[in-house]
């Protein structure tokens, strides 16, 4: 059988990942990515086509016999990519665009919930700045704000103080700072309990669930601090066994795959609830639409099954037909950032020993902000690097992988990392 192109829309290291899994596929030939990155650049082409750039992903997948194409970011299936491939007949992973409104519009997830019983904090919806002021006072401290829409991960305050609470109120709806992301916002109860990552691949009739994950996305240790995009993951998270996992699925998954399903909308892909232990169960903070970073980088450690078949299935909805194996490991990822991040940071800081671990030592290192200067690689974002390991135990897992960190393995001038990683 000819080998199968595809291409994987992102620039995350969860596109870098999930390129790295797909390449172990006897399956696929050529993996393109777009943008991509630097460390995509190492397994597959780079195309530097923008996530949003949907004309161009249509007209790239259809002269350089694009098999399958994996949609990663949420604003790109927001934008509509999966419905305008569909419409070209093409294949491709992900929700359409509806169906990725469980992510894109808190306002429409609330209500999915609240319709279906699906166990979330208690919420009400605001359009109006001192409407949703006099909510607040009724209501006590503290509170959690959320715009409605994407704000790349910024758009959520857990009000402390009635100023807090006033001033991002103001913020979103006033003076907009998040434009129309911000035309609406929920409101919603504190709750308090550790956080833990649910996925689960979806072609619209069948669900299989990943193992229970957990993201770090506090900057400091002892989850103290602002909240980032992720400081580092860890997957299986101990403690939790299949009956859980059916548990969720039964009261959180399908009633929203089924929920969705009233209003017309068949939700394929993989649907990532984001989930916090409080004493009376778990409870859904959020929907996502799409896979996990840093989740993915951990996940894809240990995903035994061709994860080619499995992005397939999921788009042909033939999930029924395939068993997916997990491998009976432990997988972290622990994220390596730059100085001040998640605030202001510098760039152009040379990245140290990577040539160590170029897949070696069962490390696997992926990349978030990165880029070549003068043929060496130096740091460009916040998130800089994915440094992840497996081993049998959660120890051996976490050792390996901070054996790699400091000063005898990768290391930058100014890099910040948590040490804490798969231990709180
Ligand atoms: N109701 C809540 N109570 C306590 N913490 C919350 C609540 N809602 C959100 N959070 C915290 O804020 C983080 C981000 O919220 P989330 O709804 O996941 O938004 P997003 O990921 O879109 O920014 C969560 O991971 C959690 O730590
Ligand atoms: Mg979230």
């Amino acid at each position: 059988m000819a080998k199968k192109s595809v291409l994987i829309i992102g620039n995350l290291a969860r596109e870098h990942a999930l390129g790295w899994k797909l390449k172990q596929s006897s399956k696929v030939g050529k993996i393109y990515f777009a943008p991509g990155n630097v460390g995509t650049g190492f397994i597959g082409k780079n195309t530097g086509i923008d996530a949003l750039d949907i004309k161009s992903l249509i007209q790239f997948a259809k002269t350089h016999d694009i098999y399958l194409t994996v949609a990663g970011p949420d604003n790109a299936l927001a934008a509509g990519v999966v419905d305008a491939f569909k419409k070209e007949k093409m294949k491709i992973f992900g929700p359409t665009k509806d169906a990725a409104q469980i992510e894109s519009s808190k306002v429409f997830s609330k209500q999915l919930m609240k319709e279906e019983g699906i166990p979330t904090a208690t919420f009400k919806k605001f359009t109006d700045a001192s409407k949703a002021k006099k909510y607040v006072l009724k209501q006590g401290l503290p509170i959690v704000i959320k715009a409605s829409g994407l704000a790349l991960g910024k758009g959520v305050v857990i009000a402390k103080t009635m100023d807090e609470a006033t001033n991002i109120i103001d913020d979103i709806l006033v003076k907009k700072v998040f434009g129309n992301a911000g035309d609406e916002i929920i409101i919603e109860e504190f709750l308090e309990g550790k956080e833990i990552s649910i996925h689960a691949f979806c072609d619209g009739k069948t669900v299989s669930m990943f193992p229970v994950g957990r993201d770090h996305k506090a900057i400091f240790e002892g989850n103290r601090g602002p909240n980032t995009g992720g400081m580092g993951t860890l997957a299986p998270v101990p403690g939790f066994d299949t009956a859980f996992l059916e548990e969720i699925k039964r009261t959180i998954v399908l009633p929203a795959l089924n929920g969705m399903k009233k209003k017309g909308i068949i939700f394929t892909g993989c649907l990532y609830p984001g989930l916090i232990l409080t004493k009376h169960g778990p409870k859904v903070l959020e929907f996502n639409s799409r896979f996990g970073d840093p989740e993915m980088e951990s996940y894809m450690r240990i995903l035994e099954t061709d994860i080619f078949d499995i992005l397939e299935a999921c788009a042909d909805g033939t999930l029924s037909q395939l068993e997916i194996k997990w491998k009976k490991q432990t997988a972290c990822c622990i994220v390596l950032a730059s100085d001040g991040y998640p605030g202001a940071y510098k760039k152009g800081e040379i990245i140290n020993g990577l040539e160590k671990y170029d897949g070696k030592n069962n490390i696997v290192v992926f990349h978030f902000g990165t880029k070549i200067e003068n043929e060496t690689i130096v740091t460009n974002g916040g998130r800089v690097l994915g440094i992840t390991a497996t081993g049998k135990t959660l120890d051996e897992t976490l050792d390996k992988a901070y054996s790699a960190i400091g000063p005898h393995g990768i290391h930058f001038t100014g890099m910040q990392y948590r040490k804490d990683i798969g231990r709180v």
